[in-house]
């Protein structure tokens, strides 16, 4: 047997017992989810929420740690999906939706905190003008539409691996099969939900990530019909897949040459990676960039925006942009308190502190216990992929240990890290994480690394 197949025979072993425990330990967890499968199918409000053989439920959050219903405390590494970078309950956005709230928190009529938002998500991203929807779907959702009605085309592109949101547009090759995919030069569209129209397939087309000579190669072919390319700069949704260098130089350039627009979906990276987003950590602007998560306080926002010229097909361009909830007092209220009174220059310096400290101490376990792995450290946010080697796409992430995960999720669940069940997600840290929140993950992983070697 090879070094890889024990640790992988290991993994195996960890996960059993390990999820044995963690059933023992959450069932009340259990009672909830007989009781909520009742009302809501897979007994949650998204299917992203279900688990197997149900998922934990959580009762309350304070600072950095979550209780669920059983009564078990967490170090939140899970951050609502690349949400909660404010922490849970912090006072200045408590004290934000409070007075929100005595003030009346839903008008459908824009008000002064919309506007403050409008104003400083402009400021820090560089965006000529914004609009608000409500979740990172609306906002890819209604960015690709400005761009259609901005060119005048129907064609868009996307990258096999990424996720925009659950509108058909762009249900197409999130995480599609390996035996669907064919060879590492292809990437076809490939649907990732029952219900979705078989000719919305003819208008997405997919390419690899950093990959410019295949969206090039797209370009050669059809450009004239090819609204935008939509991508995430940095992929979050397959772990975290950072850009080559050149590579959204090459992708703006591209599209500037074929009147195509280029969209970044900063839903996960905008306010994470660094105060103005992938657009400032990696110095590339697009024409337009969606943004949700992390921005509204632990709201449900949402926004979009980018260039005047383009963002003009809402006010004297027909393109329909609206919605009742959109640019809420009690979400912007919170967001502006978030952005402005949280989310200071100094609060990105502890963030990076945290996540530095994070990915240096799984690496260092990796490397001592020679575990197929490695770190990434980005801000706010970061990873373990179990594979050696840094993901240069999805191809390279189903080459990821899907065991390794199912053994790491319910060994850190047991020992006080809340975390998500999947391989996809990654690590949010929150201002009102600690050294020592730190350190209990570091003391969780580097345990499991020992016992994974053996
Ligand atoms: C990159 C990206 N875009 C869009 C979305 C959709 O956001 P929402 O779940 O708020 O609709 C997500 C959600 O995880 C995402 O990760």
């Amino acid at each position: 047997m090879s070094d890889v197949d024990a640790m992988l025979a290991r993994g195996a072993e960890i996960a059993e017992r390990e999820t044995a425990t963690l059933l023992a330990n959450t069932q009340v967890s259990k009672t909830l989810y007989d009781e909520a499968v009742g009302t809501m199918p897979l007994g949650v409000g998204s299917s992203f929420q279900a688990g197997d053989p149900y998922p934990i439920y959580l009762d309350r959050g304070l600072g950095s740690h979550v209780w669920d219903v059983d009564g078990n405390e967490y170090v939140d590494g899970h951050g609502g999906f690349g949400v909660n970078i404010v922490g849970h309950a912090h006072p200045k956005i408590i004290e934000a939706i409070e007075k929100a709230a005595h003030t009346g928190t839903h008008f459908a009529v824009t008000t002064r905190s919309t506007i403050l938002m409008a104003e400083e998500i402009s400021r820090r991203f560089g965006l000529d003008q914004v609009r608000f929807a409500n979740s990172g779907t609306e906002a890819t959702m209604d960015a690709i539409r400005v761009a259609r009605a901005a060119t005048g085309r129907e064609h868009i592109v996307k990258i096999e691996g990424s996720y925009h949101g659950h509108h058909d547009a762009v249900m197409f090759s999130v995480v599609p099969n390996s035996d669907a995919i064919g060879g590492r030069d292809m990437a076809s569209t490939i649907p990732m939900s029952t219900g979705i129209p078989k000719v919305t397939a003819e208008y997405t087309h997919v390419v690899p990530f950093n990959d410019a000579a295949a969206f090039e190669a797209i370009l050669n072919e059809r450009g004239s019909e090819i609204a935008c390319l939509i991508l995430e700069p940095v992929m979050m949704n397959i772990g975290i897949c950072q850009p080559q260098p050149g590579y959204l130089a090459r992708l703006r350039e591209l599209c500037d040459q074929h009147g195509v627009v280029l969209i970044f979906d900063e839903v996960k990276s905008g306010a994470t990676v660094a105060e103005g987003g992938a657009i400032e950590r990696y110095g590339v602007r697009p024409h337009l960039a969606c943004f949700a998560k992390a921005l509204f306080g632990g709201t449900p926002g949402a926004a979009f925006g980018g260039d005047a010229a383009i963002m003009d097909v809402i006010a004297h361009g027909g393109c329909a942009q609206q919605g009742t909830f959109n640019g809420n007092p009690l979400v912007a209220a919170a967001g502006v308190a978030a952005l402005t009174q949280v989310l200071t220059p100094e609060a990105y310096e502890q963030l990076a502190h945290l996540g530095s400290r994070l990915a240096n101490g799984c690496q260092k376990a990796i490397d001592e216990y020679g575990i197929p792995a490695h770190a990434v450290d980005l801000g706010a946010k970061g990873c373990v992929s179990f594979r050696p080697e840094p993901l240069q796409n999805y191809r390279d992430f189903l080459e990821t240990r899907p065991e390794l995960f199912a053994a790491a999720y319910p060994w850190a669940v047991n020992r006080g890290v809340f975390m998500t069940p999947g391989d996809e997600e990654q690590w949010t840290l929150s201002v009102q994480h600690t050294d020592a929140d730190i350190d209990r993950y570091v003391d969780m992983f580097s345990g499991f690394c020992a016992q994974l070697a053996g």
